[in-house]
């Protein structure tokens, strides 16, 4: 299928992640386990107080800077090299797809490698601050990192890319996502009413297995992924 196909595109989510050390954040142990989303993960939450969400992302970023890229993300970059993957739209914001050498990647929600400030507008790049816990803007304001939280509405541009990528690919590789989360999870939709063929990457069947799925490969996303490119490059 996917070397039949003139253009694949991957949705991947925190899932294929968990292998390079990152919780996901609806499994057990998962992040909205040990904080609650409404409390910590809204734009309203960061504005009423900013120094409590930073308790829980103090957490991510602690996790996300000692990650490094798994088989998974590796997989679907050698997919690409292999001119197999025309682009991977991802939740995530660990950076670990361009870490693994992938290209053409939509961060649909953000991606924390730089910051802003909600007062005065600057950016900054994460690796430019002094490590301090929040970060303080030049203004003395707590910096928000550039990722969207519960209640921000997605950027146009990654919206309009997937939407495009959705409906013109003919397989859409789901990799760990549990398809939960709107607007991201209407991209598997697009694609199945543009006819592609819906292959899907999860340790458990997902709200797309049994209606939206095509294929589904049942296991972690290191180990499915590895075998499914080492079975694209016999071919
Ligand atoms: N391999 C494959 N799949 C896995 C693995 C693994 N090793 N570990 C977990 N999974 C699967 C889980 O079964 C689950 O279906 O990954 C999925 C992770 O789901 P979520 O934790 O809901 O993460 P995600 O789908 O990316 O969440 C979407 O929600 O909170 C927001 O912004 C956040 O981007 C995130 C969005």
């Amino acid at each position: 299928m996917i070397c039949q196909a003139q253009k694949t595109v991957a949705l991947t989510g925190a899932g294929i992640s968990v292998e390079s050390g990152i919780p996901d954040f609806r499994s057990a142990g998962g992040l909205w386990e040990r904080f609650d989303p409404m409390e910590y993960g809204t734009i309203d939450a960061f504005r009423a107080d900013p120094e409590k969400v930073w308790m829980m992302l103090r957490e991510m970023s602690e996790v996300i800077s000692s990650a490094r890229p798994n088989p998974a993300h590796k997989g679907l970059a050698r997919l690409q090299k292999m001119g197999l993957l025309h682009s991977i739209i991802t939740q995530n914001i660990d950076n670990l797809h361009q870490e693994a050498g992938a290209t053409s990647i939509i961060e649909y929600h953000g991606n924390c490698g730089t910051l802003s400030c909600l007062s005065c507008n600057r950016q900054y790049r994460a690796d430019e601050l002094n490590g301090e816990l929040p970060p303080r803007c030049a203004c003395d304001r707590i910096l928000k990192p550039d990722v969207i939280f519960f209640g921000e509405d997605i950027p146009t541009q990654p919206v309009r890319e997937s939407h495009e990528l959705a409906s013109s690919c003919q397989v859409l590789l789901v990799v760990g996502t549990s398809a939960t989360v709107s607007p991201a999870n209407s991209i598997p939709q697009i694609a199945r009413m543009a006819r592609a063929k819906i292959i899907e990457i999860n340790i458990e069947p997902t709200v797309l297995t049994t209606h939206i799925t095509d294929i589904f490969l049942k296991g972690k996303a290191s180990e499915v992924v590895t075998g499914l490119v080492d079975e694209v490059e016999r071919v």
